[in-house]
């Protein structure tokens, strides 16, 4: 017997915790859990209420089965409040309008050659009598500061004179004030120039790291909002800040990066709002008076360089009150910002995970070097002992090379923390305002023996929920899956980056175009990428030739000139991204936010196009980003040409933002910018492709672009292209020949050219380049290059070679669905594709991912009488086209519901 169904507490715009938002109508979303086959939402209603409980508004019943992003009920939010959401529902079928539970799910599972037919006969599960469901739990919401005019605080920085071209310590500065009694409730509303941790009364302010994080800090500053009432008591009391110079002022860049690239100072923030129970309120802000700063333990803290900390310098009781300030400096106050200040979209930089050592090793010179077992993101935390003065150094690396420490690839950076003891006891340090990636740390210094126990390896990254899995019955292409995980973790700190670990690290735009639909399966980053992309938009727009940035914050000067800003597939993120994450979160207001980027980017590219007769042609591209057969040091030089790329990519874009036009009841726009797709596609036509079908590079990209992005007009053309693409991967031995533009593709390609067969059999191939060459390397993340470690253990000799990129990992988009066969067919998920084509002598193979509507699910083995046994989970409120291989490939359609279908195969 179904239960009734329960309704989830809703979530908030992409909020972990919508706790200090900066949307004063955010939208809701929520859940509803029940086992009833085939239930579908037929009305809801969200309530709002205030803090005592009383409600506020309601939406009243909605005749509505939307439960993703649906509008606010009530008037806008003002700064500062908070209410109380709740949402009841009422069930399609209750008040007659049942659509699902019998008729489509009985086609379906008469199509399912007799397989259980749970989803057929359900139908009356869902039957509440016609009644809403329970409400919800409550979600608990709070705004920040929504008006530059609620800041009354001022930036500060300290007194003395800071040199911006070297590292400077990281600053102390606190302030002593004294508060009534009782409170009622305190906020701390905090940003840096740089990079803060706040302390009150000695103890620290939430478990944010590195925040504010890295926005465009010439746009968009990023602050964050803490409830602090618990670190306040009546009487005295001091509010305090450790500041770092972080990507602001620190060394960050492309090519080595520069210092100060936004600014020479380094400043702090922020404003503690008390309320006392009276209704009365008492306002602390950083300015000029009353603020002290000095130099702490830590004499400099850098991102690429990492950390310099002396325990002897320590001040005991800093951030408390009654600290001897008697040789702290003055504070200087800075203008406020220009840039909006802006609250968080998407969930802050948190560890998330400890790790111990595998292993101590000693390497051919004779150094200590502690084995993780796993490259990570982070840093070590470790507990020593020792006399007072005495240096532990703590250098990382992702790789050894000889037996040693393989620090080549982290070029320009020297990504090692010192840490000089303060003697006499226990001691614990973790480097505050650096990450490393690494997997081996080298330890010299250490004083007497060390325990490998006093040393842990801290991962750190945006605390993102994980929404994504599979498995299958190969252990190799399994870990495969599992270092695509681990880099979109290494590589999702506050910035989608290329890489963790060199002198780079920077939100290149090109790699999350590729990665996107991977990582939007695996983690909700639907906040983060949001925000990132208002960043985007902001950078972009703000250029005369509206231009993505390469990275996003851009951080590459305009003297910079060794190729054209302007590059496909790389700027191509402004239109790609918003629409995955339209696809797979179901966010149109995203789509309207970055509707004149896009505009502007697709613009701009067509009047190269204009310039060029109808193509975009002659410039440099990075194209098909390493290729393998490019040199080491010439990462651009691809089997498919440049301008082959730039031209499939273009008509990809402009058709999708034909679609988006579309979505966003832009008719006319639509209009014109599917005319411009059929226009290049037609100047494709003439110039790459012959009439039957070759390319003008004959190549796995150029054929995996034309199958995939509709170029080959001509069914003929599409048969012969997929018949090449065959029989060019087949003469490849099946190794891979794609670099960041084909290898998101190439699977689906062949399975276009009706061969997935080569397609498993590239996925599983395992001699060098393929994806399985590095698992069989010991990989526990995704490499840049197909052969970052070349097959005798030597690192590639390019100065460019990452051991942590996600790019290469798109693949694994190709895995959830058609290996295991669980994707998206609407925006959102609202309606789902379970498509599983098994192959490469695979027995069983699954996926699962928390769509907005609920988890979905599916999981299929063949049995050794070889029956397929696929089992389907369809979330409450969506429906799913069901494609299965076998003797009957008629696709059909089933409701909501837990399915098993079998298929003689
Ligand atoms: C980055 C890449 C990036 C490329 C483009 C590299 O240095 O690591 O991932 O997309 O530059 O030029």
């Amino acid at each position: 017997m179904a239960s009734h169904p329960a309704v989830q507490a809703p979530t908030v715009e992409h909020h972990r915790d919508p706790f200090g938002i900066g949307e004063p109508r955010p939208r809701l979303s929520w859940r509803t859990e029940t086992d009833a086959e085939g239930w579908r939402q037929g009305a809801y209603e969200v309530q709002l209420l205030d803090e005592e409980g009383v409600p506020l508004a309601t939406s009243g019943r909605v005749d509505s089965d939307e439960s993703v992003l649906v509008p606010w009920p009530g008037r806008p939010l003002r700064s500062r409040e908070r209410a109380t959401v709740r949402v009841r529902v009422w069930s399609a079928d209750g008040d007659g309008g049942a659509d699902g539970n019998s008729g489509a799910g009985a086609g379906a599972d008469g199509s399912a050659d007799g397989a259980n037919g749970a989803g057929a006969d359900g139908g009356s599960g869902a039957g509440d009598g016609g009644g809403p469901s329970p409400w919800s739990p409550p979600t608990r919401v709070e705004t920040g500061l929504l008006d530059p005019a609620d800041w009354t605080a001022r930036p500060i920085t300290p007194a003395w004179p800071q040199d911006p071209e070297s590292p400077q310590p990281v600053a102390l500065l606190r302030h002593d004030f004294t508060l009534r009694s009782p409170i009622a409730s305190a906020r701390l509303y905090v940003t840096a120039y740089g990079v803060y941790e706040a302390e009150i009364n000695g103890v620290r302010v939430g478990d944010h790291v590195l925040a504010p994080g890295w926005t465009s800090y010439e746009h968009r500053l990023r602050y964050q909002t803490f409830d602090v009432a618990g670190h306040l008591r009546e009487g005295g009391n001091t509010l305090g800040a450790l500041l770092g110079e972080g990507w602001y002022a620190g060394r960050i860049g492309f090519q080595g990066g520069r210092r100060a690239i936004y600014g020479e100072l380094p400043a702090l923030l922020a404003q503690l709002e008390v309320r006392y129970t009276d209704g009365t309120t008492e306002t602390v802000t950083t300015g000029e008076s009353g603020w002290r700063a000095a130099t702490g333990p830590a004499l400099r803290s850098e991102i690429y360089d990492g950390e310099a900390y002396d325990a002897r310098r320590e001040r005991e009781g800093w951030s408390s009150p009654g600290h001897d300030t008697a040789e702290w400096a003055a504070v200087r106050e800075l203008s406020f910002p220009t840039a909006e200040l802006v609250a968080p979209t998407g969930p802050p930089v948190r560890r998330t995970e400890t790790i111990a050592p595998v292993e101590v090793r000693t390497t051919p010179s004779g150094r200590t070097v502690l084995d993780f077992g796993q490259n990570l993101v982070g840093r070590l935390r470790i507990t020593v002992s020792g006399p007072a003065g005495h240096t532990v150094t703590l250098r990382h690396a992702e790789v050894l090379e000889h037996g040693e420490l393989g620090t080549r690839p982290l070029r320009f950076a020297k990504a090692t923390d010192t840490y000089t003891l303060r003697g006499g006891g226990v001691e614990t340090y973790e480097p505050r305002f650096t990450f490393h990636g690494f997997r081996y740390a080298e330890v010299e210094g250490w004083p007497g023996e060390l325990d490998p126990a006093d040393v842990t390896a801290v991962v750190v990254h945006s605390d993102m929920a994980r929404t994504g899995w599979f498995s299958c019955s190969d252990p190799l292409v399994e870990r495969l899956h599992e270092n695509v995980v681990w880099s979109l973790r290494g590589n999702f700190l506050d910035v989608p980056t290329d890489c963790p670990q060199r002198d780079e690290r920077l939100g290149w735009t090109g790699d999350i175009q590729v990665f996107a639909p991977t990582a939007a399966f695996l983690y909700d980053c639907s906040g983060l990428l949001t925000g990132w992309l208002r960043d985007l938009a902001a950078e972009q727009l703000a250029r005369p030739d509206s231009v993505p940035p390469l990275v996003v914050p851009d951080v590459i000067p305009d003297t910079f000139t060794e190729f054209p800003r302007a590059q496909a597939v790389w700027a191509d993120v402004a239109v790609l991204l918003p629409w995955v994450l339209y696809r797979r979160f179901g966010d149109r207001e995203l789509l309207r936010g970055q509707y004149a980027s896009m505009c502007a980017w697709v613009d701009t590219a067509a009047s190269y196009a204009a310039e060029g007769g109808g193509l975009w042609r002659h410039v440099f591209q990075l194209g098909d980003w390493l290729d393998p057969t490019a040199p080491p040091d010439r990462p651009a030089e691809a089997r498919t040409d440049g301008d082959l790329v730039a031209n499939a990519y273009l008509v990809r874009t402009a058709a999708v933002l034909g679609d988006i036009a579309e979505v966003l009841g832009e008719g006319a726009d639509a209009a014109c910018y599917r005319a411009l797709a059929d226009s290049v596609r037609a100047a494709f036509n003439e110039e790459f492709v012959t009439p039957a079908g070759r390319l003008s590079s004959d190549a796995q990209t150029a054929y995996a672009l034309a199958l995939c992005f509709g170029l080959l007009p001509g069914a003929r053309q599409r048969e012969r292209a997929g018949e090449r693409l065959a029989a060019i991967v087949r003469g490849a031995d099946f190794r891979i020949a794609t670099g960041f533009t084909g290898t998101p593709l190439i699977c689906d390609a062949l399975c276009a050219a009706g061969e997935p067969e080569l397609a498993y059999r590239m996925l599983l191939e395992r001699g060098c380049p393929s994806w399985l060459y590095p698992v069989t390397m010991g990989a526990t993340t995704m490499w840049e290059r197909w052969d970052s470690m070349l097959p005798d253990g030597s690192i590639n000799p390019g100065d460019m070679t990452s051991f942590n990129h996600y790019a290469l990992g798109a693949v694994a988009d190709w895995l959830h669905r058609t290996v295991a066969g669980l994707g998206p067919a609407e925006p959102g998920w609202r309606r789902l594709r379970i498509a599983p084509l098994p192959g490469g002598g695979l027995t069983h193979a699954s996926a699962e991912h928390v769509t907005p509507y609920g988890r979905a699910r599916v999981e299929w083995r063949v049995e050794d009488s070889g029956v397929l046994v696929v089992e389907a989970v369809v979330p409450p409120n969506t429906r799913a086209d069901v494609h299965l291989p076998g003797d009957d490939p008629t696709p059909f359609t089933v409701n909501a519901g837990h399915h098993v279908f079998h298929r003689k195969v």
